[in-house]
Order: structure tokens, then sequence, then C-alpha cells
């Protein structure tokens, strides 16, 4: 997508050195930072410390480490080195598992000396499969979106809410939820989206609004609580939202919130839908509340919150007593009966082990 208009994918390769470039997302919205990884210590403090963030950029972001790694030493002991060393960063967004199973089996049965240009050869395949995967998640998504705008809102915008970031930068390019958005803008049709705000960390406040400011697509930010209301007022016509890893029954794990928003789309009649790569799929997990690792992170995310002060500087800010310890999930499971529809690069489901496997029968023998 683009930012003042250049074109940008969230993690790339320069094309003069080589290097591995990311747009480092603390300093979103107020600085623009783009930084080069040069190293497997780089590329895990970057993912743990969410310089990069969101499901399937984490999985891109992996395997590019891998490939810095392996320059730097080919052999099995630095692969599986650098499988747990990035496995490691964060617990519950499946694509960096993925990830970095598909660069290991691919990495094995090749000979040391050729492993190098193979694993960036590979880890730049992964990084432009997203690309066109998110787009076809958008394909898929927009005609939802297009069969609302005409039955229910002729002439009108449709008001769509979403969580966290799960938009374009936290993927390599599109986002998985943003992008039937921006595929309805492309076709004329008018929408208007509520951005969570998403406490702790602020990702709708400071990424998704951030993007569709870019954009120019029309939006509000709106309060993690305020979402039940306007729910109950008519102003919000459909739900879609990212996920850190969904279940082979459908369960959905995505940022902390998510399954409140669901509860309250269930009780409003609202559609819920869920927009995912098929590599945010976890095939051997069946239930997502008990088998799904929670990360917990710390708690000075919820004591604090970061943003810019009048006279322009960035800073963070404690926002509660001295002495009064934060609790921090970063993720809750929505169970599937409160899901409408997961939408994939190859159409919609339902969110169900049948209605996955309608889509993914390749599955068939994997599935938990
Ligand atoms: O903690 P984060 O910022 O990595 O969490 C991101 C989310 O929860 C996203 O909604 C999810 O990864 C889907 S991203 C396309």
């Amino acid at each position: 997508m683009k930012v003042d208009g250049t074109h940008y994918r969230a993690i790339w390769r320069d094309a003069d050195t080589g290097e591995v470039m990311i747009l480092d997302q603390r300093w979103l919205p107020h600085n623009f930072h783009v930084v080069p990884l040069k190293s497997l210590d780089e590329f895990a403090v970057a993912i743990r410390d969410m310089w990069v963030r969101g499901a399937p950029l984490i999985g891109a972001t992996a395997a590019y480490g891998v490939a810095v790694e392996m320059a730097r030493d080919a052999s099995d002991a630095s692969l599986d080195n650098a499988w747990d060393v990035l496995h490691e960063t964060r617990p519950t967004a499946i694509n960096l598992r993925w990830a970095l199973d598909d660069m290991r089996e691919r990495l094995r049965g090749t000979p040391e000396a050729d492993r190098p240009a193979l694993a960036m050869k590979r880890a730049g395949e992964i990084a432009d499969e997203d690309v066109e995967t998110n787009r076809m998640i958008g394909v898929h998504g927009l005609e939802i979106i297009r069969e609302i705008a005409k039955t229910k809102k002729p002439g009108e915008p449709v008001n769509i809410l979403t969580h966290c970031n799960a938009g374009w930068v936290a993927t390599v390019d599109w986002g998985t939820a943003t992008s039937p958005i921006y595929h309805a803008v492309e076709a004329g049709i008018p929408v208007h989206v509520w951005v969570d705000e998403t406490r702790p960390r602020n990702q709708g406040a400071q990424l998704t609004a951030w993007e569709l400011n870019s954009h120019g697509i029309p939006h509000h930010l709106v309060v993690d609580n305020a979402g039940g209301h306007l729910m109950q007022h008519g102003q919000v016509d459909l739900v879609i939202v990212g996920t850190d890893r969904t279940t082979a029954r459908g369960d959905v794990c995505n940022k902390i919130g998510t399954y409140l928003k669901a509860l309250a789309a269930r009780d409003n009649g609202i559609p819920f839908y869920v927009a995912l790569p098929s590599t945010t799929i976890d095939w051997t997990v069946d239930d997502g509340v008990k088998e799904i690792p929670i990360e917990n992170r710390h708690e000075s995310e919820v004591t604090r919150v970061f943003g810019k002060l009048e006279d322009g500087s960035v800073t963070s800010v404690q926002i509660s007593p001295d002495g009064t310890p934060g609790e921090n999930p970063a993720f809750d499971v929505t169970p599937a009966r409160l899901v409408t529809g997961l939408i994939t690069e190859r159409g919609v489901a339902a969110a169900s082990r049948e209605g996955l496997l309608g889509l993914f029968p390749e599955r068939q023998t994997t599935a938990a």
C-alpha cells in the first residue's frame, strides 16, 4: 500500500544492498522509521518487542530471519537454533511456526552450500504468497460488503467495525480484515470504519487509523467499550477482524477484546466475520480456549500509554497509581459458534470443521 505516494510493503529487501528492511511499527503513527534487520538476534528482538507484529508479518519476518542466519552459518545446528530462537519470540500467532517449519523442511534436504540462496528465495516467496493471499481475501470479502451495501444500505456507507490492526502493516501487504475494505473502496462502495483503539498497545489507534487515514477511507476511532453501544443503535452493519490462530473447528484466537465484540455482535444480530490466510489455521488444534497458548505481555503495556505530547515529542506516560500491578493477556478466543464466517483466500467458509475442510480438502488427514 502507499505511504505519501510511495508503495511500501511491511517487509522487503533493499534493491541495492539486499538487506531486509522493515517499518519499525513502534513509532507509528507519529514517526515513520525504516530499519534493516541484519542478524538472527535482531530478527528475534524485532518480533518479540513488536517492531513488527501481526500474525502473517511475524511469519514472513521469521522466514527472512532464517535466511539471514543461513548466510552466516548454513549448518544443521544453525538451522535448528534459528528455528528455536525465532519460535520462542511470540507464542500465539501460528504463522510463526508455519513459516519456520516450511523453511526448515525445505532447507534440511539441501546441501549446505545451496542453503543461503535457497533460504532467501523461499523467504521472498513466502512474502509474495502472503500478498497474493491477502488480495484474494479482499476479493472474497468484497462480496460480503457488496451484498450488505445492496440489500441493507443502498446509497449509504456500510459501517464496518474492526479490532486491533489486521491491516497491511500486520501482513506483507493488503492486510486481512482491511483487504475487503480496500477492495470495496476500489469498487466504489461507500464504507465507514469504526476503529477500536485496542488497548493496551492501541494497534487500532496507532496503526489501523493511520492506514485508513493515509488512504482517505472514512473512519472514526472509538474506545474499545463503545462497540456494544454502536451496535445497539444500528451503527454497525458488519464486523471484520483478523486472527492469530484459528483452530480446525473454527475457534478464533485474536487480540484481547475480540470475544466481547463477537458477543455484542451476536446479541445484536450483526454479522461477525474473520479474515485469515490459511497459514493462520492450526489444523492440530480443536478447542481454542483450552489449547491455544495465550501470550502474557509485560504489565507496563497496561499501566502506561504511548503518545504524542503537544510539543510534538513522543513518549510513554503512566496512567495508574505507583504500585498498582497490571495483568496483560494479549489474546482471547472467540468460539466458532459466534463467528458468521471465515474469509480465506479460497472463499468464505462456515466456522466449522466441515466448512474449513470444504475449502481445504487436502487437510482431511491432518485436521485435529
Ligand atoms: O499483538 P499483535 O499486534 O501482533 O496482534 C495482532 C492481531 O491480533 C491481529 O488482529 C492478527 O494478528 C491478525 S493480523 C492480519
